[in-house]
C-alpha cells in the first residue's frame, strides 16, 4: 500500500518536473527570441516581458514586470516619446480593435507590432514587436523600380511620338530651305534646324537616362568632373545671389563613369540646392558646398546646401518620379538621377534638416589607378 503511494508520488513528480523543464526551455526561448514579447493579463497587469521588449523600451524587465499599464506609463524611466506612442497603441487596440501597429522609433526603424487577444488567450493581451526596417527598405526599393521601369515605357512612347513629327518637320524644313534662301532667309531655316536638333537631343539624353542602359564610361578623375559642373553652375548661382562652393582638395580620385550622365546627376542636385533658397533670406548667402572623399570601395561625392531642408513627407517621396514640390517642378531630376546612379552601381544617400539643409551624397565605385 505505501509502496504504491510512493510510486504515485514519484510519477506525480517525475511529471511535475519534466513539465517545469518545458516550461524553463520555453521561457527561456522567450526571453531570447530577436522579437519583442510581452503579456498582460486580463487585469491589465504586466505578467511577462523578454529581454529584446525591455531592450526597446530601454526599462529594466524586473522594473516593469508586476506593473499596471498605468503605473507603465507613469514610470520614471520610460521616455515621453515612447509613453505617448504605448497610449496611442492602447486606444487603437481597445477603442478600434486594431490589431497590427506599424511605428517608428526615435532613430527612424521601423517595428511591426502585433497585438494577440481573445478567447484563445484566456482573456491574456499578447504583444510582439518585430524589426521591419530591412523588409521596408526592400518594398520601398521595389516600388521605386517599378515606376522607374514604368517611366521608363512612358518616356520612351512619349520620346517617339515626338520624334516623329520633329523629322518630317525637319525634311520639310529642308525641302524649303532654297526657297528661303531666295527670300533671304536662310537664317529662320538654320534656326529651326538648330533647334529641331536641340530638341532631339533632349529627348534622346532623357530616354537614355531613363531606360535602364548600361553607360557608356571612361575614366575620369572627380575632380576635373566636379570642376567642370562647378563651372557650368556659375552663371546661374550669380543670378540666385548664391554661391557654389568646391573643396578641391581633393586627392587624385578615379571614377569609370558616363561622363554625360553623372554631370546630369550632379547639376541636377546643385539646381535643386539652388531652388532650397528662400528667396526672402536669399541675404542670409545661399552656399552649396561640393566636396568628394573616399573608402575603401567608393568614392563619395557630397553636396550640401543650407536651404530650407525636406520633412519627412517629401524625404519618403524624394525619387519617385513627377514627385515635386515645386510649382514648376518636375519631380524628375531626382528620379532619372537615382535610376542613373543605380545603372553605374552607386547609391544616393540624402540627409536634410527642415530650416538647416540637405545634403546629398553620391557613392560611386572606385578605380584604383596604379
Ligand atoms: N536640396 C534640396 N533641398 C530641399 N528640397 C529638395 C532638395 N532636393 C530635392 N528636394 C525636394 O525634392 C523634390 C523632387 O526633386 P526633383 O526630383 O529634382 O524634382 P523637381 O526639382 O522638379 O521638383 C523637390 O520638389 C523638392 O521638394
Ligand atoms: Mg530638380
Amino acid at each position: 500500500m505505501l509502496s504504491d503511494i510512493q510510486e504515485t508520488l514519484l510519477q506525480s513528480l517525475e511529471a511535475f518536473q519534466s513539465t517545469q523543464l518545458v516550461k524553463n526551455k520555453y521561457e527561456n526561448i522567450l526571453e531570447h527570441l530577436d522579437s519583442g514579447v510581452m503579456l498582460f493579463d486580463s487585469e491589465g497587469v504586466l505578467t511577462f516581458i523578454n529581454v529584446q521588449m525591455a531592450r526597446l523600451l530601454e526599462v529594466s524587465r524586473k522594473s516593469l514586470t508586476g506593473c499596471t499599464l498605468l503605473q507603465i506609463l507613469r514610470h520614471p524611466q520610460l521616455s515621453r516619446f515612447k509613453k505617448k506612442k504605448i497610449l496611442r497603441i492602447y486606444r487603437e487596440t481597445i477603442f478600434h480593435c486594431k490589431k497590427y501597429h506599424e511605428l517608428t522609433d526615435e532613430s527612424g526603424r521601423q517595428w511591426l507590432l502585433t497585438v494577440t487577444y481573445g478567447d484563445q488567450m484566456d482573456g491574456d493581451y499578447l504583444f510582439s514587436v518585430k524589426d521591419v526596417s530591412d523588409f521596408k527598405q526592400i518594398e520601398q526599393t521595389a516600388y521605386r523600380n517599378d515606376k522607374l521601369a514604368m517611366l521608363g515605357k512612358i518616356s520612351a512612347s512619349i520620346a517617339h511620338e515626338i520624334r516623329n513629327p520633329l523629322t518630317a518637320i525637319r525634311g520639310f524644313i529642308q525641302l524649303l530651305r532654297p526657297h528661303l534662301i531666295k527670300l533671304g532667309k536662310d537664317e529662320y531655316a538654320r534656326i529651326i534646324l538648330m533647334e529641331i536638333d536641340r530638341a532631339n537631343d533632349i529627348i534622346y539624353e532623357f530616354l537614355n537616362s531613363s531606360k535602364p542602359s548600361a553607360p557608356q564610361t571612361t575614366v575620369i578623375p572627380v575632380s576635373s568632373l566636379l570642376k567642370e559642373v562647378v563651372l557650368l553652375t556659375e552663371s546661374e548661382a550669380l543670378m540666385k545671389g548664391c554661391q557654389v562652393l568646391l573643396h578641391d582638395d581633393i586627392l587624385p580620385l578615379h571614377i569609370s563613369v558616363d561622363v554625360k550622365q553623372i554631370k546630369q546627376v550632379i547639376l541636377n542636385m546643385v539646381k535643386n540646392a539652388m531652388d532650397a533658397f528662400d528667396l526672402l533670406t536669399g541675404e542670409n548667402g545661399g552656399l552649396i558646398e561640393i566636396r568628394a572623399h573616399r573608402d575603401n570601395k567608393n568614392v563619395h561625392i557630397c553636396i550640401s546646401d543650407n536651404g530650407k531642408g525636406m520633412d519627412h513627407n517629401t524625404l519618403s517621396h524624394l525619387f519617385d518620379p513627377f514627385f515635386t514640390t515645386k510649382e514648376s517642378g518636375t519631380g524628375l531630376g531626382l528620379s532619372v538621377s537615382y535610376r542613373i546612379i543605380k545603372n553605374h552601381k552607386g547609391y544616393i544617400a540624402v540627409n536634410s534638416t527642415v530650416g538647416k539643409g540637405t545634403e546629398f551624397v553620391i557613392s560611386l565605385p572606385i578605380v584604383e589607378i596604379v
